[in-house]
């Protein structure tokens, strides 16, 4: 399939993950699908009911995972504390994605006191070391803020804070700034704004950025980029699956939109990227909301498709415009 956003034709492969692949081909990440993304450019994720996402960080070595905070504007009502508290937010938290509690030594086990389970967090020092230099060099290009989320005085022999300093000696212009996670939670909740990279393990990762959710109205907004050494990616929304409501229309599209966007930056299109941003921008403006954003009064309820539609009818309008 083609499709153009500015930047010539593009074509669209798709490949099964999770459930459904598991019930065609017996695995939730089948080395059919595997071939399909190492072919691609970059691979877009649709939230899966079960399965296959982490086989697919790891594969692929996606050590990297990027989550940026970033209200839309339109969303914000000028009166209101909250939106008072976000105007002007900008947080880019780095995510360790391939290691951790998520991948070291699990199982189900039995002893003398019963049954157990165990998953295990597991670090080696250049897994965070590698991670450090890339949240490093995203807080030298901004405002020069890194964050360190850790939990040293509990988990004292995973050492992030002395880690992290350690490669900072190459980067002297950024201030690394540790700070306990369960802080660090309460920190974002109080006053966000004081924060521009947060630099986080796997699972410290994943619970801290769904507050960058609840910042911005609705976790269905917030997209990631997930990028190997190669700078080959894996662009998906932040949000996991939903399947309470599944198939009911309802799901904000705008998170996996936002995806597209970071794909299109990350091969350096940043005029498409700007444009689709731009049109879904424009349709906001216009008042058009799913569910999640709570429409009343003035705003219009859209359900996925309607909205999808209004945006890609908005970039034909942009396309057109600039052809003039
Ligand atoms: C995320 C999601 C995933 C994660 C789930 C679906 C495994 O919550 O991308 O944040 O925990 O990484
Ligand atoms: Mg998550």
């Amino acid at each position: 399939m083609s499709a153009s956003l500015f930047l010539g034709p593009l074509v669209i492969n798709y490949a099964l993950i999770g459930q459904p692949a598991f019930e065609k081909f017996g695995n939730f990440f089948p080395p059919q699908t595997a071939q399909i993304c190492e072919a691609s450019d970059g691979i877009l994720f649709g939230a899966v009911t079960k399965g296959g996402i982490l086989e697919l960080r790891q594969h692929f070595d996606f050590f990297t995972n990027l989550r940026p905070v970033r209200p839309f504007e339109t969303l914000l009502h000028k009166s209101s504390l909250q939106s008072q508290k976000i105007q002007g937010l900008d947080i880019l938290f780095v995510r360790e994605l391939v290691s951790g509690i998520y991948f070291g030594p699990s199982g189900r086990e039995r002893d003398e006191n019963g049954s157990y389970g165990y998953h295990t967090m597991k670090y080696y020092d250049w897994e965070i070391s590698r991670i450090a230099r890339v949240a490093l060099q995203k807080a030298k290009e901004r405002r020069g803020l890194l964050t360190v989320a850790h939990k040293e005085n509990a988990l004292p022999q995973i050492p992030w804070s002395h880690l992290v300093q350690d490669e900072a000696k190459h980067f002297p212009d950024v201030v690394v700034e540790p700070m306990l996670v369960d802080n660090l939670a309460m920190q974002l909740v109080r006053e966000p704004k004081r924060f521009d990279v947060i630099l986080a393990g796997n699972l410290f990762g994943d619970i801290l950025s769904d507050i960058g959710g609840a910042l911005v109205g609705s976790i269905g907004l917030l997209p990631s980029a997930s990028i190997n050494d190669r700078g080959f990616g894996l662009y998906e929304a932040i949000h996991g699956t939903a399947p309470d409501i599944a198939g009911k229309g309802i799901a904000n599209p705008l998170g996996t939109m936002g995806a597209v966007a970071l794909m299109l930056q990350q091969w350096g299109e940043t005029h498409a990227a700007t444009h689709l941003i731009q049109a879904i921008e424009t349709v906001l403006a216009l008042g058009y909301r799913t569910a999640d954003l709570a429409p009343q009064g003035e705003e219009i309820l859209v359900n996925t498709e309607n909205l999808t539609e209004l945006i890609i009818q908005q970039l034909s309008e942009l396309a057109l415009a600039n052809k003039e």
